[in-house]
């Protein structure tokens, strides 16, 4: 009969742990705290079963550690007695060993970590809410936002609502509300390259956020001629006003682009239509 890989019952834990040997057992310290401890064992495996947490990302108990995330690290005095940092999945317990897992050398060492992993998967939640439960400070999302300033700029320029303006904080600059009022008009919007400027209509209010950190929320008029939603109240105020002693200006509507553009055409037809 050929050899059969084993029968694992429910409920019944293969063993994964074949290297440790239950009878050997030996007393290190964890933060100063006496344990003891079984021959094979690894400080991850002794620090779980005490209590003791180390956060950790590619340890797997059915899997042999890769020491790939370096979450693990914990400080132990090398051979030459020099204070180091050793991946806590990868080291084995030894007699008398004596591991720190809350200094300031393991401090650094899990915000460099952290960061590292960040800098691959900056919107990983797991990352962060693990990072935040070992109250280590990490660098925020980026929010997209590649500082071209082409929002403020035209806010400033054109629109002259002076709604926006750059902002240095902890986490670099960000683009906050301004000393002016947002009329939403939706222009930066519109220009931002990278989409981080959001306008949202629903229920005839009008929202301009970036990232969340909301701009302006105005209500929005309906168009005389179709009677979509298509512009704030603020934003026509503020073209009647602007274009006031403009030479061009008529009268003013409240017309969408799009029934402005049938109205012109039908005013151009019945024009040739006179004409002919
Ligand atoms: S929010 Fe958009 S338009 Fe404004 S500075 Fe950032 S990328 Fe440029
Ligand atoms: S758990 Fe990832 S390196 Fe130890």
């Amino acid at each position: 009969m050929t050899d059969m890989a084993p029968i694992i019952k429910p409920g019944i834990k293969p063993d994964i742990k074949p290297d440790i040997k239950p009878d050997i057992k030996m007393e290190i310290k964890i933060n100063g705290r006496k344990i003891v401890a079984r021959e094979g064992q690894t400080i991850l495996g002794v620090a779980k079963e005490n209590g003791i947490k180390i956060p950790h990302l590619c340890f797997h108990p059915a899997l042999k550690p890769s020491g790939s995330c370096k979450l693990c690290g914990v400080e132990v005095a090398s051979p030459s007695g020099k204070q180091v940092v050793m991946l806590s999945c990868i080291l084995k317990v030894k007699k008398n060993l004596e591991i720190n897992t809350e200094s300031v050398l393991v401090s650094g060492h899990r915000e460099k970590s952290f960061n590292k992993l960040l800098q691959m998967a900056p919107d990983s939640t797991r990352i962060r809410n693990l990072a935040n439960e070992f109250g280590v400070a990490v660098t925020p999302p980026p929010n997209g936002c590649i500082r071209c300033r082409l929002c403020i700029r035209v806010c400033n320029e054109i629109v002259k609502a002076r709604a926006l303006k750059m902002v240095k904080t902890e986490e670099g600059s960000r683009v906050m509300l301004g000393e002016g009022n947002c009329i939403g008009c939706g222009t930066c919007a519109n220009l931002c390259p990278t989409h981080t400027i959001q306008v949202n209509d629903q229920e005839s209010v009008r929202t301009i956020s970036i990232k969340g950190q909301i701009i302006g929320q105005l209500p929005l008029e309906w168009c005389e001629g179709c009677g979509k939603m298509y512009a704030t109240a603020n934003f026509l105020k503020h073209v009647a006003q602007s274009t006031l002693n403009h030479p061009d200006t008529k009268e003013h509507h409240h017309l969408c682009s799009s029934c402005i553009k049938l109205m012109s055409n039908r005013a151009l037809n019945e024009g040739e239509h006179f004409r002919k």
